[in-house]
């Protein structure tokens, strides 16, 4: 027997396709962090705008709470849907609606992977920019509704910057065409921006308009071997002075131990105990000799204790994956995810002042780091020892977290760079706002979506 008000919901838009089965629920009710129990009430699929709209229509008159939906590789519990929810899948809406030269925008929907839109961009000789490991899976949707970042934001910022348009179903049921691929509009609030980073909250993006660019210059890769933590914001300055950086990663030797249990290739003969993968654009002798000089520079400095440069397109992609493998690698140990972010210019001393505080709050757990130092953003991955029960472990890294979030408030930075607050870091989400801008921030998703239903429970609570 079907559930009454999903027959209304049938009646309202007859020709949505709609999933009940127990493996479909469990399939699109979590994402990457494995911590809830799925149990949505049932997935739509909407094929347009319109059963969009429709299925928002439905769920404000039955009181009933939606999930959006992308690639559901989230890392902060955004897309969990475990307490009755409709999940808004937009996967099937996938498809490029427009491409314009002379702008170099392209429009398409929520649903499309980021690979996909990789490769659409290609094939009109440009590049959209954002880049990362989860690219097979994730979606345009859920790039925007996180801001993500990635590994090349140190050279073309995170998602908000490549997004000309939006088109958004809001929870009100309205459907609102954001800033349609103007370049300049000053002409009252940018609400195409207020979506990017709601995390579902406000509405669903269901198309969007994105810059496109120069495709990338030919450029090297090169991994370095460092031998103490202290000397990795001297290497990247050393670098980024000569070079002109694409990427600029770091990861410990704990993480590449990870991945080479994963299956991937030792880079050098000994372990070293840091790492950084560096991208930086070439094509002629005075960049070459800058990337040597840099190299040099830090080698007689006792910066650096061993190096490689990738010599091939193939040798580039596995030095790429050494540090693109991390999550995967750790995924097994169901890793307890701290997702941070300050100044540049604070990360020397921020840098230490964790790295005490970690050495005392966890003196038994394998913390694996990693992270887009170039921006500012660590990931400090907690793995959790075999045997020890779940909700234990949490509790025991929640206590560590409640340190890190007031440490980020005396640096000023953020208790999430790129993931999302989602469900994961909701209870820190004043470390990193204060409550003026969160009294704001309630009042807008209470003009946007007047009856809760979008994504309740998700980046803070409804009063
Ligand atoms: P989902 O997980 O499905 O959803 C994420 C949030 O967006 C949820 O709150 C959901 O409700 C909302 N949402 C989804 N679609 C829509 C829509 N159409 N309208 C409104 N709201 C919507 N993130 C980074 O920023 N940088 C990285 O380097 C990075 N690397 C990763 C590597 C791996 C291997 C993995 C697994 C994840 C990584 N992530 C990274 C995290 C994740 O891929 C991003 O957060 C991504 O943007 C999520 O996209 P998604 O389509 O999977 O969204
Ligand atoms: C990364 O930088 O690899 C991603 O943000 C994923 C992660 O933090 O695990
Ligand atoms: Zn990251």
């Amino acid at each position: 027997m079907t559930d009454p008000r999903l027959d209304a919901l049938r009646h309202a838009a007859p020709a949505l396709r709609l999933k009940t089965d127990p493996a479909d629920l469990e399939h699109y009710g979590r994402d990457w962090t494995r911590r809830w129990t799925p149990a949505p009430l049932a997935i739509a699929l909407p094929g347009d705008v319109e059963e969009v709209q429709a299925v928002v229509r439905w769920a404000r008159a039955q009181g009933i709470a939606l999930v959006p939906s992308g690639g559901r590789t989230g890392l902060s519990g955004g897309a969990v849907a475990a307490a009755g929810e409709i999940v808004v899948s937009l996967e099937r809406m996938n498809r490029a609606l427009e491409f314009d030269p002379i702008d170099r925008t392209l429009t398409v929907q929520a649903g499309m992977p980021l690979e996909a839109l990789h490769n659409a961009a290609r094939e009109h000789g440009l590049q959209y920019p954002v880049d990362f490991a989860a690219r097979g899976s994730c979606t345009i949707g859920g790039n925007i509704a996180t801001n993500a970042g990635g590994i090349r934001v140190i050279r073309y910022g995170n998602t908000r910057e490549w997004i000309a348009g939006l088109k958004v179903v809001t929870g009100a049921g309205e459907v609102l065409h954001l800033n349609r691929g103007l370049i300049k509009n000053s002409s009252g609030y940018d609400l195409r921006q207020l979506f990017v980073g709601s995390e579902g909250t406000l509405g669903i993006v269901v198309e969007a308009t994105v810059r496109l660019t120069d495709p990338p210059p030919p450029s090297n890769v090169m991994l370095l071997a460092l031998p103490s933590f202290d000397v990795l914001m001297k290497v990247f300055a050393a670098f980024r002075e000569r070079l002109q950086l694409e990427a600029f990663e770091f990861f410990t030797g704990r993480a590449l131990h990870h991945v080479l249990a994963h299956g991937a290739q030792p880079p050098f003969a000994e372990m070293h105990p840091y790492y950084v993968v560096t991208e930086f654009a070439i094509g002629d002798e005075a960049r070459e000799a800058a990337a040597m000089a840099a190299f040099e520079h830090c080698l007689e400095q006792g910066w650096v204790g061993d190096g490689v440069i990738s010599q091939s397109d193939a040798q580039a992609a596995q030095l790429w994956r050494l540090r693109e493998g991390i999550t995967e690698a750790l995924a097994r140990h169901k890793p307890y995810k701290n997702d941070v972010s300050v100044r540049v210019s604070r990360m020397p001393a921020f840098l230490e002042e964790t790295q005490a505080l970690l050495g005392r709050a966890y003196p038994d757990f394998d913390v694996v780091w990693f992270g887009h130092i170039g921006d500012g953003n660590l990931h400090i991955n907690v793995l959790k020892p075999e045997g020890l029960d779940d909700a234990v472990f949490v509790r025991q890294c929640e206590d560590v977290t409640r340190l890190l979030a007031q440490s980020l408030a005396r640096h000023e930075g953020s208790i999430s760079a790129e993931h999302g607050i989602g469900l994961v870091k909701k209870g820190y989400l004043e470390s990193t706002r204060s409550a003026a801008e969160i009294a704001v921030m309630r009042g807008i998703r209470g003009v946007l979506d007047p009856d809760g239903i979008m994504n309740p429970g998700k980046l803070f609570d409804l009063l």
